[in-house]
């Protein structure tokens, strides 16, 4: 067995995002870049010799080259095996099933979520501890300070291992097991959920259209609901998952997803859509011609949730960032369960479902999921819907109309400016943050501020602190502003901003959301200065 340690030098710029590294592709091409990090996270977890890893991605450009190059330096850092999904596939939801499932030490995870791949495109890569989660604030910030001390890495020259078929090779003293990514992850889905009512719907008559965006949950997708639930042929579209997405940008929302969007608005529309993004982690949920908000979708699943077989029990309680709307506030209100509300990013809600506190949870963008796994979980989603929609018989739409009966409407919308430079991104942050006493209290319209800060989160279980989450202009309605830098971007720097009303009133539910939001639009482009100090009329994304 030949270790080579290899001299280096750190690179400045491996500080982990809101999801794990995130870089061009050319950028990890680099000579030692990928080898750099992998190395910082071996050091920092401090694996005990033996340990079992996890290995797999969304099957983007690199990720062929990234598993082998991963698989020897795991062979070099004394690791006793690695499970790899067949092809270096697995969703990021099923990499967090395999870890729980198998108990293993922790795993890596190569994605760049809904970023766009190919040569040029992102490549980004993870690392999730044994919690099936990824690594908390203090793990990746420890990553970050071996990379740019590291010296040395270790890495052993081999063959490449073969990953395209289930077998178990070894590859010096360490074992290379390669695991079906599907079968796993399928088991679990049917343990949560009602597989034959949700049968029963789809063969009597009910039709669903789900997009894979060439994306890694078309193998899933088609095991699932064609195979396993019987779901017609061709249910599932652009299904085999691509190494560039066929040049499009895998994030399920009414712009990217414009294929679903297009069958969902036209004639003969079925009567459930669902898209999920580049590793499989993010859901998007239509209705014949209607959408349904994430946050709504978050508010609806918990106000429905007795009604799938694994959550009958009830719910310990929710969670949703703090950027996501208050619509499952309500619920939980309701139900009279706790509801916390954290950071951006999945991260924070893993020691609140390992502490038992909350079964669900949700972000406003694209993302829900419960304690089944530490992920958020795309086809769960889809699959808790058409479980839900399995027992009420009704359609998607007057299920969510009913739902605002009951709990009033929270009018949501999210503008995104992408590509900014990082200069007059951080000046609108820094103009709002100096205008927080002045704004305090001043009366917009018919908008009252109630206050503004800077969103700070002390974690209930672990006690640590998390500053500058994001700067908030709260009105005396429970109407909302946020403004946040994004951590996921890899070009210049993207500004969100949030916007949220809420409704009470019935006779006003049927309003789009931009003209329900349109005074508040005004106020949030107004007090930012954002048109002016960004050059930008218009957001990249509104979603
Ligand atoms: C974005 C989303 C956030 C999500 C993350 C990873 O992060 O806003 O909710 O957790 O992607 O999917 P951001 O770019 O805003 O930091
Ligand atoms: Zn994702």
């Amino acid at each position: 067995m030949n270790i080579r340690t290899v001299s280096t030098q750190p690179f400045p710029d491996q500080k982990p995002g809101t999801s794990g590294l995130r870089k061009k592709v050319p950028t990890f091409q680099q000579p030692h870049y990928l080898e750099n990090f992998v190395q910082s996270i071996f050091d920092s977890i401090a694996a005990p010799q033996g340990a079992t890893l996890v290995l797999g991605g969304d099957g983007r450009y690199y990720n062929r080259v990234a598993i082998q190059i991963i698989l020897k330096m795991a062979a070099a850092n004394g690791f006793g095996q690695v499970l790899v999904g067949r092809g270096g596939i697995l969703s990021t939801p099923a990499a967090s099933c395999v870890i729980r499932k198998y108990r293993t030490f922790g795993g890596i995870i190569l994605s760049a979520s809904h970023n766009p791949g190919g040569p040029d495109g992102d490549f980004g890569i993870k690392y999730n501890s044994g919690n099936g989660g990824p690594a908390t604030e203090t793990v990746t910030e420890e990553i970050y300070a071996k990379s740019k001390g590291i010296a040395s890495y270790r890495i052993l020259d081999a063959a490449d291992v073969p990953v395209d078929q289930l077998a178990e090779t070894k590859l010096g003293n360490m074992k290379v097991k390669i695991i079906d990514p599907v079968s796993d992850y399928s088991e679990l889905m049917e343990s949560l959920f009602d597989f034959p009512a949700i049968s029963t719907l789809l063969k009597s008559g009910f039709k669903i259209k789900f997009d894979a965006m060439h994306a890694v949950n078309g193998p899933y997708a088609k095991e699932i609901l064609e195979r396993r639930l019987g779901a017609p042929a061709g249910s599932v579209m652009n299904g085999v998952p691509l190494e560039d997405f066929g040049g499009g940008h895998p994030d399920p929302n009414l712009t990217y997803a414009h294929d679903l969007v297009e069958i969902m608005y036209g004639g003969e529309a079925p009567d459930f859509g669902a898209a999920s993004d580049g590793d499989g982690d993010r859901n998007m949920i239509l209705g014949k011609r209607f959408f349904v908000t994430p946050s709504d979708s978050l508010a609806l699943l918990a106000a429905n949730a007795t009604l799938a077989r694994g959550y009958k029990q009830g719910l310990a309680g929710v969670a949703r960032s703090m950027p996501t709307s208050a619509a499952v506030d309500r619920v939980a209100k309701a139900l009279d369960i706790p509801c916390y509300e954290t950071p951006t990013g999945w991260k924070f809600f893993g020691n609140l479902m390992d502490a038992g506190k909350v079964t669900l949870c949700g972000e406003e963008s694209f993302g829900t999921g419960s304690n089944h796994v530490r992920e958020k979980d795309g086809l769960w989603a889809v699959l808790f819907w058409l479980n839900i929609l399995a027992v009420r018989k009704q359609s998607v739409e007057s299920i969510v109309r009913e739902h605002w009966e009951k709990y009033g409407r929270n009018f949501y919308s999210r503008y995104d400016y992408e590509g900014l430079p990082t200069e007059a991104a951080n000046g609108v942050m820094q103009h709002l943050r100096e205008n927080f006493s002045l704004l305090t209290h001043k009366q917009f319209g018919s908008y009252a501020v109630e206050m503004c800060d800077d969103f700070s989160y002390i974690d209930p279980v672990d006690g640590s602190l998390s500053k500058g989450q994001g700067l908030r202009i709260l009105f005396s309605d429970g109407s909302r502003i946020i403004f946040r830098l994004s951590g996921t971007g890899t070009e210049g720097a993207t500004l969100r901003m949030y916007l949220e009303a809420f409704e009470a009133d019935v006779s006003r539910h049927h309003l789009d959301a931009q003209e329900a939001l349109k005074e508040l639009i005004r106020i949030a482009l107004d007090i930012s200065e954002l048109q002016a100090r960004t050059g930008r009329d218009q957001p990249t994304v509104i979603t």
